[in-house]
Parts: C-alpha cells; structure tokens; sequence
C-alpha cells in the first residue's frame, strides 16, 4: 500500500472515525472535543450536518462581508498573536497572507492546515525510500479528532507595516495610527504594537492554539512572533443570546456592548465606512484597538463591596447601575441619593465610558481574562486582555480611553501594560480572494 497523501486524505473529523473511536473517545480527546455525529471519509468538511465545505457543525462562515471574529457570538478562549515582518520582499509577504489564508479556512472547517498534513511523511512516498523525500508533517496535528469549536481567525495590520518596506505608506488610512501612550500607562515595549495581528477564538483552547501555531510556523523565514497572549473565559458578550459573564473583578462585563444584532450601531460605530483613495481597502472592515491591562486582584480583593460597586456604578450582584435594579436599567445620571451625590459617580468607569458623556463613542469589546500563574510575591499575575473594535479610533476608542485614564476610579487596581492598533481588513468574499488582496491589489 502507498503511503501517498492522496491514501489518507483525512480530516481531523475522519482521522477518530477511521480508528473505530465513537462519540467517548472523541470527548475524551479535549475538553471542547464535541461527538461526532456522522464523519465524511474522503477528506471533505463534510462531518456533521455539513455537506463539504463550511457549515459543519460548530463552523463559523470564514467567508463573508465582514471577517468573523468580530460579531461573532463571543467563542470562550482567544489566542492572538502579533507578528513583526522580518522580510523585505513584498512578493514573500503576499505569499504568507495567500497561504495563511487557505490554512485559515481549512482550519475553520475543521480541517488540517493541509489535506493529511499532520501525518504525512513523505520518505513513505519514495520508492526507493530516498531520504531526501522526507519532510516534517505540515499540520502539527494536535487538533485531530476535535471539532472546529466555531474557531474565528481574524487578520489586521498595524501601521509599522506601512512604513517603505512593502510600498503600502500610501495605502495607510488616516486613522491607523499608533495609539499614544496614555498617561499612568505603564508600558511593557515588547508586548506593544506589531507588523500584523491574527486573533484567534475558539470554544476549544486547544484549537485556538493550533490555529496560531500552525499559522506561525508557515511564516517562519517571513513573519516573527512579537508578542502572543492567550485568554480564557470571555469577559464581553457580543449577542443578545449570550449570558453577561463576570470579570476577574467579579463583576458583569459587557452589558452595554454593541451586539450583532445592531445593525445601525455597527454601521456607524464598528464598520469603516466606503472610503475613497488609500483608505477604500477597508471599507467595510474594522480597527482593532488593544490593551493587555493587569487586573491587582490582592488589593482589589481588599475593598469593601460598597468600593467596589462605587468604582463601577453597577451592583456587583445584579449588574445593574447604582440606583435601578436592573442590569439593562438606562445609567440614571440625574438620580441623586440623599445627600451622598450622584448615584453614578462621576468618577466610575461606567459614567466615564458612557457614550453620554463622550459625544456619543460606542466601541465593540471583545475582552478575555487571563491568568497566567504567580508573579515573584504570590500575586496572580491576570487581568483581562482588552479587544475593542471601532470604525474611527480617533472618535470612539482613544477620547473615551483618555478619559478613563485620567479619572478612572478603576486606576487604582489595574495597570495598563500594552497597547496596539490593527487596521482588519473586510471579509472575503467567494471570488478567491486572500487576505493580501484588498490591501496589496484593491
Ligand atoms: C481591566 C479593565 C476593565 C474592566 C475590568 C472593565 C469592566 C467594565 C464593566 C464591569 C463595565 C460595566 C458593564 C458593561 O456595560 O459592560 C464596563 C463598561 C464599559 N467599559 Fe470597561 N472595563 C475595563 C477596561 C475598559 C477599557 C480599556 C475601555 C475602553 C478604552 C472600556 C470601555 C468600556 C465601555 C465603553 C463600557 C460601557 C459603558 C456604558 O455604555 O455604560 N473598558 N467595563
């Protein structure tokens, strides 16, 4: 028998089939490894529910006006990387952006990055059994058997990337600009910026760490790691289906996000309008604005609830704004209490954020926590990683930032360690296209 690739054309949904493992061992496999309810055997995404291609079960579209990953019901783990462009061949780059691009889908079908990559070994394929034919598997396999776990793999660029090296400095919008340092930021350098972002989400971490493993090694030689962060435990919600979850403040996070179903709220807020000239290659795509800030959960943890409530101006409880009793209650801004003031603060991070009080700013946030063990005095070393997606950072992410840099009553117990722009691209649509197309060819 062959050993030829074309002999075990297997998807990571086929591969547990072919080994006799029903629906237990499937979930044995990970701990968002979903039971398999039927699985094509000739390499197709077919799978569950699906009839070749995307729609599978637990696929998201990779293919669509805007790029998933956005609005995209709020997956339970992020891995985003970025990546400094360690080419100065534009030809090199474009090939990355080609070839990420047909991993990317592939792998939000549920597929290997390529057909039977993680088990190919091509010394098998040589007759003679020459050596030279032996190459490492191209998938690394560690997501076989397990679903696609409605992995999202968003791409954006930053605006480094648009310096001479690529010939893109005129393709540069105006509003992809690198985010100031804001005052009490206390900066890491290398956890901040980068050439290209990829972000992503999947209700498997696993998955989503394959989907940035995999992606990175195909750009060695091209692309560097930069800076790479995982998260877990969404902490924003993006459809009105999706519960609230808490934050590692305990708190309800993402009550008054823009949601996918506001359609004219992501119009004005969260898509770029058709812009003419060097912008137009994101018109209908989004800025990605990102903050990794350092939660000091000891002293937080100190505070007495009333403190706590206080600097949000929502009851940790219910989530509702100080004074109602219900967490999608209006934020009463002219509600006073006896004699102690405004029932909101005016310090708190929800007045603060409010668009009331910054010419109407909305931004779609997409946070995760993390935790990353202990620090050298026992603290946790978490926080919640901060993704927000805006049509026009200059009006709906930075004011409303620099506000709650200046008078956040919430300062006191973080530390705002990052800072980075993405401008990403819209979707793609069913013509071929890649994620270089837009920005290289448009
Ligand atoms: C550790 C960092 C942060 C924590 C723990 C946090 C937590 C919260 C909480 C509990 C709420 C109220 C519930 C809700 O409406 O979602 C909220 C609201 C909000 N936050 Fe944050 N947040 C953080 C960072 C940020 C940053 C960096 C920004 C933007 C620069 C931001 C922008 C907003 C906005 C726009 C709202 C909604 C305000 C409203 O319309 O009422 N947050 N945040």
């Amino acid at each position: 028998m062959s050993g030829s690739r074309s002999s075990h054309p297997f998807s990571r949904r086929t591969f547990l089939t072919g080994l006799g493992l029903g629906a237990a061992g499937v979930g044995a496999a990970g701990a968002g490894g979903l039971a398999l309810s039927s699985c094509s055997t000739d390499g197709s995404a077919g799978g569950a529910g699906g009839s070749g291609g995307s729609g599978g079960e637990h696929t998201v579209p990779f293919r669509d006006v805007h790029q998933a990953g956005i609005t995209t019901a709020q997956q339970e783990h992020l891995h985003i990387v970025a990546f400094d462009v360690v080419t100065t061949d534009r030809e090199d780059l474009r090939d990355l952006l080609s070839e990420w691009t047909a991993m990317g889908e592939r792998m939000a079908e549920g597929l290997e990055t390529t057909e039977g990559g993680a088990l190919s070994d091509t010394s098998a394929d040589t007759p003679s059994g020459d050596p030279s034919g032996v190459t490492v598997p191209s998938d690394t396999g560690e997501a076989l058997g397990l679903t696609a776990a409605n992995l999202t793999v968003t791409i954006g660029f930053g605006p480094s990337l648009f310096d001479d090296r690529f010939g893109l400095s005129d393709r540069r919008p105006d509003e992809l600009t690198a985010l100031p340092k804001f005052p009490g930021d206390q900066l890491v350098e290398e956890l901040c910026d980068g050439d290209i972002v990829i972000q992503a989400c999947a209700d498997d971490p696993q998955v989503a760490v394959h989907a940035v493993r995999n992606l990175t090694r195909a750009g060695s030689g091209v692309v560097e790691v930069r800076w790479s962060q995982l998260g877990y435990g969404r902490a924003s919600k993006t459809t009105v289906d999706e519960t609230t979850p808490r934050n590692l403040f305990g708190f309800k996070d993402g009550t008054r996000n823009i949601l996918a179903d506001e359609t004219d709220d992501l119009d004005t807020h969260v898509w770029c309008p058709a812009e003419s000239g060097k912008g137009s290659w994101m018109d209908g795509g989004s800025y990605m604005c990102v903050r990794r800030i350092r939660m000091l959960l000891e002293v937080w943890d100190r505070q007495i609830l009333d403190d706590q409530q206080h600097t949000f101006a929502r009851y940790k409880g219910s989530g509702a704004p100080l004074g109602t009793t219900d967490e999608f209650d209006d934020v009463p801004f002219d509600l006073y209490l006896g004699t102690g003031g405004p029932a909101i603060p005016h310090d708190s991070h929800v007045f603060l954020a409010h668009p009331d009080n910054n010419d109407g700013a909305r931004m779609l946030r997409r946070a995760y926590n993390f935790i990353e063990g202990s620090d050298s005095f026992g603290h946790l070393s978490s926080g919640l990683f901060f993704i927000a997606y805006v049509a026009r950072p200059s009006v709906d992410f930075t004011p409303v930032q620099m506000a709650l840099a200046h008078k956040d009553k919430m300062n006191e117990y973080v530390r705002y360690e990052s800072k980075a722009i993405f401008a990403c691209p819209p979707g793609l649509g069913d013509d071929g296209a890649d994620w270089g197309t837009a920005l290289f060819d448009g």
